[in-house]
């Protein structure tokens, strides 16, 4: 049986002034999220990840952002659409995000326990014994310790990895239908990671989430992933279940953050790494974004739009790049990769 969609994008687009420069920041990205299945969203920074998280959240800074367009259909409702009022009933308890950093979401001048009393007053309707009882109850949940006497403590006086885990209890409390991550365990080392990429799954499970988990990190896509978009310079390069992204990283892209990431078996010195930088938004070259600092690139990558090209004649796995036009070419070209490889 499939499951319905919990959200559906459709085609969001989201624009920055830079100076008296108009850029798609987003452009043109669709994904569905199901419930209890997690999509990442990966590439590296810069590309428009967050922007495409704070779009669903309706927390873009405008200016200089304009309001996102595209459709976005969380119970089929269109979140675009929404007021302001109706839109703060959703955000926090429905959908909730969670930042890399912890600091950003919690207040240093209010106790973790004023904090979580204040999420249950305001969602959850509840006050008093009963409030501060869920508190302590979520708290647990994730994992801390002695969650009675964290409620008195300030977050400086919390541990990075304890402070992670109260950010979660504050985006858990409502039992939120949606949960985006972005970039929840880049700051914590590597066991503490590990713990909370861990607890994020055992929650989702139980509570039967869907998690957008946004990420540069290729080794924790492989861990938790459902399903993949890959995210280049504004606009998804590669997109579908995490099986077949892994094994075959069609786009040259997806392949560049594949062979670039730190294992245990490449020591850091012989990383591959993607040669030049992510260009900013003012700055994206005609073509393919990526042809210069593809090792493919061929002189029809340089100009025009690149079609979105199925593999294998999957639907379900697309990549935006011309080596899968099956032209004798492209066909060279896919040879020399995979004896490389
Ligand atoms: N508040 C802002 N002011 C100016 N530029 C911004 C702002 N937020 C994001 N950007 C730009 O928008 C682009 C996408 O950023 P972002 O979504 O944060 O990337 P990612 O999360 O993939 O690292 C980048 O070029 C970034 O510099
Ligand atoms: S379209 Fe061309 S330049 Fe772009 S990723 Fe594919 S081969 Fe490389
Ligand atoms: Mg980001």
């Amino acid at each position: 049986m499939t499951q319905e969609p919990v959200l559906v994008v459709d085609r969001l687009t989201t624009q920055m002034m830079f100076g008296r420069v108009l850029c798609k920041i987003v452009e043109d990205i669709s994904f569905k999220l199901y419930p209890g299945k997690t999509l990442a969203l990966v590439g590296e920074s810069g590309c428009g990840k967050t922007i495409t998280a704070l779009s669903i959240m309706r927390i873009i800074p405008t200016p200089p952002a304009l309001p996102s367009q595209g459709q976005i259909f969380f119970k089929g409702k269109d979140l675009l659409k929404l007021s302001e009022s109706e839109m703060r009933k959703i955000r926090g308890a429905r959908i909730a995000m969670i930042f890399q950093d912890p600091i950003s979401a919690l207040n240093p001048v209010f106790t973790v326990g004023n904090q979580l009393i204040e999420v249950a007053e305001l969602h959850l309707k509840i006050y008093g014994d009963e409030a501060i009882e869920r508190a302590v109850k979520i708290l647990d949940e994730v994992g801390i310790i002695a969650p009675r006497e964290c409620l008195s403590a300030y977050p400086h006086q919390l541990s990075g990895g304890m402070k992670q885990r109260v950010m979660i209890a504050m985006a858990l409390m409502c039992e939120p239908d949606i949960l985006i991550a972005d970039e929840p365990t880049t700051a914590l080392d590597v066991t503490i990671q590990a713990q909370i990429l861990a607890l994020i799954k055992e929650l989702q499970t139980r509570m039967n989430m869907a998690v957008l988990l946004i990420t540069h990190d290729m080794d924790v896509v492989g861990e938790v992933a459902d399903e993949v978009i890959v995210m280049y310079a504004s606009q998804v390069m590669e997109r579908g279940s995490s099986k077949q992204v892994f094994t075959t990283m069609s786009h040259p892209y997806t392949l560049g953050l594949f062979q670039s990431r730190p294992t245990l078996n490449t020591p850091r010195g012989k990383l591959k790494a993607i040669p030049g930088t992510v260009p900013h938004p003012t700055n994206y070259p005609e073509g393919c974004r990526f042809h210069p600092r593809c090792p493919f690139m061929m002189p029809k990558c340089k100009h025009g739009n690149v079609p979105d090209f199925e593999i294998h004649h999957e639907k379900s796995h697309k990549s935006k790049c011309w080596l899968y036009d099956e032209s004798e070419e492209s066909r060279l070209k896919l040879l020399q990769r995979n004896r490389n490889d």
